[in-house]
């Protein structure tokens, strides 16, 4: 359809009618009770009425789409399809390792090809929209929804974000195989007090712009066609209220033109947080502050026409809405094809393709993260006795809690991929988390044991926070009585966050995380743990010494006490703590492999960098070992004194490089003055004139550097 078009068809619709658009509709009014991704709404909706929604959430399946679609276009009075919406967070029934994992492979190239997967299965399923990507920033790791996150730098997640959007989209998203993306949740969720989900966020506006509405910006750019409010406040401002976030910080901003959707009943719950007397109240706050659809909740959809008829809202605000919405309907096509891809014949042949499987493991191999390792991996296949103890070993639990549609037949668990890619492995396996006879005799006669510890499924996402985020319950106590058995042992996490394992860690002869790798992800595990595949993932979030210094970022600030980071004890009238360190255990960036990089030292073609110009900065690296690898080469940059005061290092470049055993490349960054900018003392995005520390090397913590300055030119 044309604009002219979309425009005679909105002037066309009555009041009621533009309002239903307005309104999304879980899958349950339509009798789908098998995906529940929030609290029960209690509200009733006539089925007429209901099947005059706009947009459906949680539905899927093409046989499915197309009826439900056929039944909501003969009711509807203009024929306007419904555009079916639904969380495809790391796969649709192919699962890829979780966006928290995602992130640890420090190769956002491979989201985009990951996320391209997951459209493809989606729309064939008949889904028009993703609720995905999940930018937000967390420091933070009580917070179970940090498992969704690609963790706690901003320029690492913005690019994380962006190819996520073009993975989805692809160039037109009416092209085959396409999604919507939906970019969430806006904004500053990863921040909730304490890390305690739903609760409230308190950030300073610099803070705020700096840093956590990076990642959203770049979506944005990237030409995301939708995105989610949040649960929590801004500045004691509920999100899906929050006019000056969403108009002037998203729209006007931003440039943010397509749809605003709320996160489940959000608007509502601004009676909750007690930002408004009543849904019809919360309905005309969200309406103000430019909302265009109410997720599931009954605020737009019992308030909107009688809040036009009394003035209390112009029409014209319902109209821009609506408009929105049909544009987006326009841009996916839906107004000529209703279904979009649904094909139950694509079903069958793209979902679960050995191709998609195959991805999955790929991404594994380069997500897991090897934390420690004395020596003791790779192990051999053949010659020594293993023993593999815990539940988890056999468990396929362990995918993450929003893989709402996977096909649990499929997936590989640790215990069938050592059986399968190593039978002459002499394992002993016992599958149990609880301390027995059997698994201690077992330790004990084995030359190696593998622990297989940590979190399964229901220990992160949604509602999934912890104050204590050591082993869940058991798991220490079994892993001392293995420790008591035998010292060589390999612990294998799973999760969806970093764990505080400071002990299991001090005692482990290596520690492998895992995450939650996804539909053939162990494959990857028992390849790491053989040494076929070389671990190449690096954190994304710093895995604390202790829940008692969270939050907990790379990316912090001198103070006017520093401590010096070399000094191991407590010191006196310096910033630090009496009881553990500052730093945390593994920092951001940090992850080993089975070889040796070396780095040049860091080379500066000049080191004034005029405004306007540009500065080069390279390294070699050189795999001196005698494995194939792959290297995360990262640039730091500090701004050493500024108008307010600057964080100690900041990640403004990456480059994943593969170096075959003895080989060399040169890495080079280019820095420019973009690259320097932050919100200053007027709260003016720009850079300022004066000295910068750089660092190019593997982790946050590399002294590689070389010091350059800004001018005007
Ligand atoms: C609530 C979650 O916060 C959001 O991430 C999700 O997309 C919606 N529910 C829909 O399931």
């Amino acid at each position: 359809m044309t604009n002219s078009q979309l425009k005679e068809l909105l002037s066309d619709m009555s009041l009621s009618e533009k309002a239903e658009q307005l309104v999304q509709l879980h899958g349950r009014f339509f009798g789908n009770n098998d995906v529940i991704t929030g609290q029960e709404m209690e509200f009733i909706v006539p089925e007429e009425t209901a099947l005059r929604t706009g947009s459906v959430l949680s539905y899927h399946g093409a046989g499915k789409i197309r009826e439900l679609q056929d039944r909501i276009m003969s009711g509807q009075p203009h024929k306007i399809p419904a555009v079916f919406m639904t969380d495809i967070i790391h796969g649709y029934k192919t699962i890829f390792p979780a966006p928290i994992a995602q992130g640890a492979s420090f190769n956002p190239e491979l989201t985009k090809k990951l996320s391209e997967a997951a459209a493809k299965e989606a729309a064939a399923a008949g889904v028009h929209v993703t609720f995905s990507p999940m930018v937000d920033l967390s420091r933070d790791a009580r917070w179970g929804r940090c498992y969704e996150s690609t963790g706690e730098d901003p320029w690492l997640n913005a690019r994380f974000a962006e190819n996520a959007v073009w993975g989805y989209q692809g160039k037109d998203i009416k092209e085959k195989g396409r999604l919507a993306a939906c970019v969430k949740h806006f904004a500053g969720y990863g921040a909730v007090l304490s890390g305690r989900d739903y609760n409230v966020t308190e950030l300073s506006e610099r803070t705020f712009m700096d840093d956590y509405l990076v990642p959203y910006k770049a979506a944005v750019e990237a030409g995301v066609k939708l995105v989610m409010t949040a649960f929590n406040t801004v500045d004691r401002i509920p999100c899906s209220i929050n006019k000056k976030l969403m108009r002037d910080i998203l729209r006007d901003g931003m440039c943010f033109n397509g749809v605003l959707i709320s996160d489940y009943a959000a608007i509502a719950e601004a009676v909750s947080h007690g930002a408004a007397g009543d849904y019809a109240e919360a309905a005309e706050k969200a309406m103000l502050a430019g909302v265009d659809i109410d997720m599931v909740s009954q605020c737009y959809i019992n308030n909107l026409v009688p809040l036009v008829e009394n003035g209390i809202i112009p029409e014209e605000l319902v109209d821009e809405a609506v408009m929105r919405i049909l544009i987006l309907k326009n841009e996916l096509g839906l107004f000529e094809n209703p279904y979009k891809d649904g094909s139950e014949e694509d079903e069958k042949t793209i979902i679960l393709c050995d191709e998609h499987k195959k991805l999955s493991r790929d991404a594994a191999n380069e997500s897991i993260v090897l934390l420690k390792n004395d020596g003791l991996l790779p192990l051999k296949a053949k010659g020594k006795k293993i023993a593999v103890i815990g539940s988890l070993a056999d468990s396929k639990k362990i995918i993450g809690a929003w893989s709402l549609f996977a096909e649990k037949s499929h997936i590989i668990t640790l215990k069938s991929a050592f059986d399968e890619l190593y039978p002459d492995a002499e394992i002993t396996y016992v599958l149990s988390d609880n301390i027995c006879e059997e698994a201690v005799s077992t330790a004990k006669n084995a030359d190696t044991v593998i622990a297989v510890l940590g979190e399964d499924d229901s220990f992160t996402g949604e509602s999934a926070s912890r104050a204590d985020i050591t082993l869940p319950k058991g798991q220490t106590e079994l892993f001392n009585a293995l420790y008591e058995a035998n010292e060589n042992i390999c612990t294998v996490l799973y999760g969806g966050r970093p764990l505080v394992i400071t002990e299991i860690a001090e005692k482990s002869k290596a520690v492998v995380m895992a995450w939650f790798p996804g539909t053939c992800g162990n494959y990857s595990i028992a390849d790491i743990i053989f040494g076929k595949v070389n671990p190449s993932g690096r954190l994304s979030m710093s895995f604390p010494y202790s829940a008692g210094q969270l939050p907990v970022s790379y990316g912090r600030f001198n103070t006017g006490r520093p401590k010096d980071d070399s000094v191991k004890h407590f010191v006196q009238f310096v910033s630090n703590y009496l009881d553990v360190p500052n730093l945390p255990l593994y920092h951001f960036g940090y992850g080993l492999s089975y070889t040796e990089y070396e780095y040049s030292k860091v080379t500066l073609d000049k080191d004034v960098l005029n405004r306007g110009g540009s500065i080069t900065a390279s390294v070699t690296v050189k795999n001196k070992g005698s494995m194939d690898g792959m290297e995360a080469v990262q640039l730091y940059i500090r701004d050493k004194s500024a108008s307010v005061v600057r964080p100690l290092r900041e990640l403004r470049g990456l480059e994943k490089v593969h170096l075959s055993a003895g080989e060399e490349k040169t890495v080079s960054f280019i820095i420019t003055e973009e690259m320097l900018r932050f919100y200053d003392i007027n709260m003016e995005y720009k850079s300022e004139d004066g000295g910068f520390t750089l660092w190019i090397g593997p982790d946050c913590m590399t002294d590689n550097s070389e010091e350059f300055i800004l001018t005007a030119d």
